[in-house]
């Protein structure tokens, strides 16, 4: 079993995605963090992010441990936990740049099947990012696109607005810019062929939930 929950930023995927692995018993793979991982790989190492070939590189030689529980997350690159270091919005304003790294997809790519596939005897796995019902898990039993109008996305960023790291005019330009960044990369967010919408504006976290686990059951 795979549910791929593709989605852009501050649609609630993370949280939904985790959820729904919680309910249904199943593993949960966030690939925007392995992205995050080797973004952050690449400025702790001062490589200049346009240099492809030297990130694709890093990509290539960084030790990555991704944990799939849904209740015990954690990310640990080269033997450091970057779990937090990995959200800092400094990171957030580059990782589109290390995404967009074709040579760097396709490292990405192939661990994250791996992952997939190594998930499957225990039932399954819920595998949220932007490209996985069109790229890197087109065999999906149930795929997923959450979207949410942009105001909903941005309040859903608002613990990072609690903490005063951003304004919220900062924090209006870094979805407005990443939207246009990801929008460069052509798998991203087109419906792939079965694949449901669901619009999380006016739902809860709940009620996205329920509305998920309630497909992946039919
Ligand atoms: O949840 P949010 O959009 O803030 O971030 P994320 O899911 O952690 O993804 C961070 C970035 O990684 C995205 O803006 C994409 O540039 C990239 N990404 C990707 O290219 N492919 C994926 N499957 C997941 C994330």
């Amino acid at each position: 079993m795979i549910i791929a929950v593709d989605g852009p930023s501050g649609s609630g995927k993370s949280s939904t995605a985790r959820g729904v692995a919680t309910r249904l018993g199943l593993r949960y793979l966030d690939t925007g963090a392995m992205y995050r991982a080797v973004t952050w790989s690449a400025v702790e190492r001062g490589l200049d992010l346009d240099d492809t070939e030297a990130v694709a590189e890093r990509a290539r030689e960084l030790r990555l441990e991704l944990s799939t529980d849904p209740a015990d997350q954690f990310v640990v690159a080269d033997g450091t936990d970057v779990a937090a270091a990995i959200r800092e919005p400094e990171l957030s304003a580059v990782v589109s740049k290390i995404a967009t790294n074709l040579e760097v997809r396709k490292e990405l790519i192939r661990r994250q099947r791996a992952i997939i596939d190594a998930a499957q005897p225990t039932g399954g796995i819920v595998v949220e990012g932007r490209d996985i019902a069109t790229v890197v898990a087109p065999q999906a039993e149930l795929k997923v696109l959450l979207t949410a109008d942009q105001d909903a996305r941005m309040a859903r960023r608002g613990a990072e607005l609690a903490a005063g790291s951003v304004t919220a005019e900062q924090l209006r330009d870094q979805i407005v810019r990443r939207d246009a960044d990801d929008a460069t990369v052509s798998e991203f967010q087109v419906a792939s062929d079965g694949a449901v919408t669901i619009d999380s504006t006016y739902l809860s976290l709940d009620e996205v939930i329920d509305a998920i686990s309630r497909l992946a059951k039919e």
